[in-house]
């Protein structure tokens, strides 16, 4: 395991993970617990004994839980409020929500195509622009992005879910740039496919990676201050690559 304690910042550091039961963002919290005040923000907060018992194991100074649907964008400001309230200035926020949605269903119920790119496009914009808000006037602050393969060159096979995150992280390229030079550091992870709860009952692509080691990633690249992860990290010429694959053929693409 990484040692991401951060010796700038002496007293707990809070650590936040929105979307508090992912199985990446729980991995990450480990990751990041030693000596920590970590909070984990999610849907049924009283059903997060195991994440909480898990991230207490791994050296947090303290593990809380709190309340939070992403979707309730009106909210994000006010939950952000009440977290820095009762446990200090956010010092790293994680955005490990998100939803792979029904691809089929997608393409004819339009209700359930916009949840989805609510959920992962308006969601995280909303939550990221209020984080980066604050943490610029603070000068200092750490912001985690889970981008996608998905959103690199996006699919026939899954162009609703590819679509949001091709947003996402488009969006959190430019909030990077525009964050630089404030103190605070924006890192995107652009996983591949991930065996886990997420792609449950699906074949695994080539070069699959487990939840542990995309944080195992996220956090070596978090403590070096790098701006973007690829997952593993042959993915990233992979993407390049997929640039030149003529549509007629990208278009059979699977998932
Ligand atoms: N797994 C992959 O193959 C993969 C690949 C590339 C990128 N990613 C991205 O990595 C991030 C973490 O994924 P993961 O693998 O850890 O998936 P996961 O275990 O399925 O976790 C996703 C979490 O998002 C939460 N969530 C969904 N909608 C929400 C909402 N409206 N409000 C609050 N929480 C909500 C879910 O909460 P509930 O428990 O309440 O449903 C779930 O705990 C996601 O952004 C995902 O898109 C995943």
């Amino acid at each position: 395991m990484n040692d991401t304690t951060d010796t700038a910042h002496p007293v707990p550091r809070v650590v936040v993970i929105f979307g508090g039961r992912s199985e990446i963002g729980v991995e990450l919290a480990t990751r990041l617990a030693a000596g920590a005040t970590v909070v984990l923000a999610a849907r049924g907060a009283d059903r997060l004994a195991d994440e909480v018992a898990a991230v207490r194991a791994a050296g947090a100074a303290a593990v809380h839980t709190c309340e939070f649907d992403a979707d309730d964008v009106a909210e994000h400001a006010r939950l952000i409020d009440t977290i820095e309230t009762a446990h200090g200035p956010i010092d790293t926020a994680v955005l490990a929500f998100g939803v792979l949605g029904d691809q089929a269903r997608a393409e004819t119920d339009t209700a359930h195509a916009v949840a989805v790119v609510h959920t992962d496009y308006v969601a995280q914009v909303s939550l990221l622009t209020e984080l980066a808000r604050r943490m610029r006037a603070a000068g200092r602050g750490r912001l985690v992005v889970f981008s996608s393969i998905a959103g690199a060159r996006v699919r026939r096979a899954n162009y609703v879910y590819g679509s949001a995150k091709a947003g996402l992280d488009g969006f959190a390229c430019g909030l990077s740039d525009a964050l630089h030079g404030t103190g605070v550091h924006l890192l995107i992870v652009r996983p591949g496919f991930v065996i886990g709860q997420m792609t449950q009952g699906m074949d695994p692509a080539p070069f699959s990676s487990t939840p542990a080691q995309v944080a195992e990633a996220a956090a070596a690249a978090l403590a070096a201050g790098k701006s973007a992860v690829w997952v593993p990290w042959v993915i990233r010429p992979m993407i390049f690559v997929t640039r030149f694959v003529p549509g007629p053929i990208w278009r059979r693409m699977p998932r």
